[in-house]
């Protein structure tokens, strides 16, 4: 694990758009941090808020340089989804970036990402990206993979961090890493909340204040899920639909229980409860883990 950096420090971030500023600035940074030093990745779309702010610290605990992808990737978003209105919020990014220590930002267009258009050659997230978001969201995994193996081509990682908020995202891109022998350390870093217990997302921003207070249900839903664990998998559905049931501005989209590998869940052992819901129009998403049946397996 690398620290040189003591968090808190203020460092201006580097930015560039283009790929040979990107080659030169990967070479210079590295260099600044010496022959051994293992560059940490952050992939992100920007908008960033205090859950990207704690992906940048464990980023730097893992390696460093520490480098920082703000792309809007349109491959990930439906025909019905936000790409239009996905908010883009380059300067008050770089700042927090500056606050978190990152070395450099690379803050690319669409053409610099996709020069030939939409690509015609991209990684398929198999049956794992068919599930949970896959039914709601088709090809958005398709989307997400393939831009993310691009990225770790350009800026070549040792180690890339994601957010657990985003679960089956970390799950998938775990599983192409592994499945295409990519040369990359992937960590899951935990969901910052706000008190409430609300997931921190830049979605969030897009909801009304009464829509703001209904949102809070999923985490309620997640927690009373997680306690019941001990009484087994459908006292956990149970109590978590109870809790969703009770809040009508929530319009559930699916709430899930499965193994930490998003395969079937076990009877027993450590598994993920995950919920999607629609607040007014925007769709939010969590998950927590949970431990089934302790008491019945004592
Ligand atoms: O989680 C996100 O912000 C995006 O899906 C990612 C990983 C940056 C790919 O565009």
């Amino acid at each position: 694990m690398a620290t040189s950096k003591a968090p808190g420090t203020v460092v201006e971030p580097r930015v560039v758009t283009r790929r040979d500023q990107l080659e030169e600035a990967l070479g210079d940074v590295a260099g600044r941090h010496g022959p051994t030093s293992r560059t940490a990745f952050v992939p992100t779309m920007g908008a960033l808020h205090a859950g990207h702010g704690a992906l940048l610290d464990e980023a730097r605990r893992y390696g460093e340089p520490v480098v920082v992808s703000i792309f809007v990737n349109p491959t990930q978003f439906g025909p019905a989804e936000d790409l239009s209105r996905y908010p883009r919020t380059l300067a008050a990014d770089l700042e927090l970036c500056g606050r978190h220590g990152v070395d450099l930002v690379f803050a690319p267009d669409v053409d610099v990402v996709y020069p030939d258009g939409p690509p015609q050659v991209g990684v398929d997230p198999g049956p794992g990206g068919q599930i949970l978001e896959g039914v709601s969201r088709p090809g958005h995994f398709y989307g997400v993979l393939t831009v993310v193996a691009k990225l770790f081509e350009l800026i070549r990682p040792g180690v890339a961090v994601f957010g657990e908020k985003d679960y089956q995202q970390l799950v998938l891109v775990r599983r192409m890493v592994g499945d295409l022998c990519m040369p990359v350390e992937v960590v899951g870093a935990p969901t910052v909340r706000e008190n409430d217990g609300l997931a921190l997302s830049s979605r969030n921003r897009y909801l009304a204040p009464d829509e703001r207070r209904a949102a809070v249900v999923l985490s309620v839903a997640l927690r009373a899920g997680v306690a019941a664990g001990p009484q087994g998998p459908d006292a956990v559905l149970a109590a978590a639909a109870d809790v969703l049931a009770g809040e009508p501005m929530a319009a559930l989209d699916y709430l899930a229980l499965r193994d930490v590998d998003l395969g079937q869940a076990p009877a027993t052992g450590r598994a993920r409860l995950l919920v999607a819901a629609k607040v007014g129009g925007t769709r939010l998403i969590d998950n927590a883990a949970v431990t089934l049946g302790e008491a019945g397996a004592q």
